[in-house]
């Protein structure tokens, strides 16, 4: 009987990361993997680790980062935006990985039934710099202190003007599809859907590139078996209303090196090793 396993943030370019990627190995051949977003900047790596880890794993469900969204000069894949997405979609498709515009995937091993659901929702700036009211004023603060998101030169929105509007958006679509759902989800999202694992951030004011207020009550108000996050480089369990929240990154190596691996490498998220 096989476990859902989770990982986020793996940032091959670096080639201590690709080579830990490289050393994966499932641990029975029933495993599936939800990888929650950061695999790599360009095409090429994130399909190179995808392929690899689809051809290891019974499943490989993938939820985008906001790095697999940037557009970098050397990318031999300049599309931006939506018509981004949408390409690393259909890589995802032509490698068998589960993509947030599949089915929810039901997994049934110990633990389950459950319906793993990848999602794709960015940040709208709501989670507030300290002491501002709205994204502007966070902006400035953020523009002050020098702590600015390099989402603000690589990742573009088009054709949606702003990142906030494809936020709204993908909330839009993505809430009828949870409440369709008639079994307990696993959530799998590059950001947390809730604002609290935030607070302990070196730099506070780094929170509005990290999710949305938007989704506050999704783990109440669809029934969630656990929540799947990673982009805070901050590996961690924490539970809010009840409920199973996992942050999953590798992260850079300069970060691993310091706190090593506390959870292990491939985070079990079923069946639950941690009863609420
Ligand atoms: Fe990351
Ligand atoms: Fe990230």
């Amino acid at each position: 009987m096989g476990s859902l396993l989770a990982i986020s943030d793996l940032h091959i370019t670096y080639a201590e990361n690709r080579a830990i990627i490289e050393g994966l190995r499932p641990e029975s051949s029933d495993d599936w993997l939800l990888v929650a977003g950061d695999v790599a900047d360009q095409v090429p790596d994130i399909e190179w680790a995808l392929g690899l880890l689809a051809e290891r794993f019974a499943k490989v469900i993938w939820a985008p980062g906001n790095h697999e969204l940037w557009t970098v000069a050397a990318d031999p894949v300049q599309a931006r935006g939506v018509e981004r997405y949408e390409a690393l979609v259909t890589m995802c498709r032509r490698l068998g990985v589960v993509t947030p515009e599949d089915p929810y995937e039901r997994w049934e091993g110990e633990g389950g039934p459950v319906l793993v659901a990848p999602l794709f929702i960015g940040y709208d700036y709501s989670f507030h710099a300290p002491g501002c009211s709205s994204k502007d004023e966070s902006l400035a603060y953020a523009h002050e202190t020098g702590v600015v998101c390099a989402d603000e030169v690589h990742l573009h929105p088009d054709p949606y003007p702003t990142r906030d509007e494809w936020c709204r958006a993908r909330v839009a679509l993505t809430e009828p599809r949870l409440a369709a759902c008639d079994l307990p989800l696993v959530l799998v999202n590059h950001y947390p859907l809730v604002r609290e694992p935030t607070k302990i951030l070196h730099y506070p004011e780094f929170a509005q590139w990290c999710g949305t207020e938007l989704t506050a009550d999704w783990h109440t108000r669809f029934t969630t078996a656990a929540m799947v996050y990673g982009h805070l480089h901050i590996p961690r369990i924490t539970h809010h209303d009840g409920v199973l929240f996992q942050e999953v990154s590798l992260g850079y190596p300069r970060e691993w090196r310091r706190h090593g691996h506390p959870h292990g490498i491939l985070r079990r998220i079923l069946p639950a090793s941690i009863r609420v």
